[in-house]
């Protein structure tokens, strides 16, 4: 498998479940096109949000993200285990 996108519906937004490229494909374009594809989903879906949480140290991630426009809404602590804090993350269409 080279790459994994799951997504859930929610009422009014979408959320990014999981998204991972293996890492012998990564810095190829692969995150942008999975996100690309996000987007585009959601508009079609007629969300009015996409939403994530990502771990608050996962440069990569969170770059990707901001690039794409999501803004950070809230920190929540402890999210991912003991010590490891998590952003969530909104990108309203
Ligand atoms: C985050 C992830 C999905 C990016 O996938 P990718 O296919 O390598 O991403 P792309 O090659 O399409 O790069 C897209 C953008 O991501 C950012 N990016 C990717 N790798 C990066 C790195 N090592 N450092 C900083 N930014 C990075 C850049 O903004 C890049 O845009 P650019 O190409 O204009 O520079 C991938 O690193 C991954 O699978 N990580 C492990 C799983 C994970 O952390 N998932 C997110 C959980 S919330």
């Amino acid at each position: 498998m080279i790459a994994f996108l799951s997504l859930e519906q929610r009422v009014t937004a979408i959320e990014i479940i999981t998204i991972e490229v293996h890492p012998n494909f990564r810095n190829k374009g692969i995150g942008n096109l999975l996100l690309e594809f996000t987007l585009e989903f959601a508009k079609k879906q007629k969300s009015r949000a996409v939403t994530l949480h990502v771990e608050h140290t996962n440069q990569p991630a969170l770059t990707l993200y901001k690039k794409f426009g999501f803004e950070i809404e809230a920190k929540i602590p402890h999210y991912y285990g003991k010590n490891c804090d998590a952003y969530f993350m909104i990108k309203k269409i």
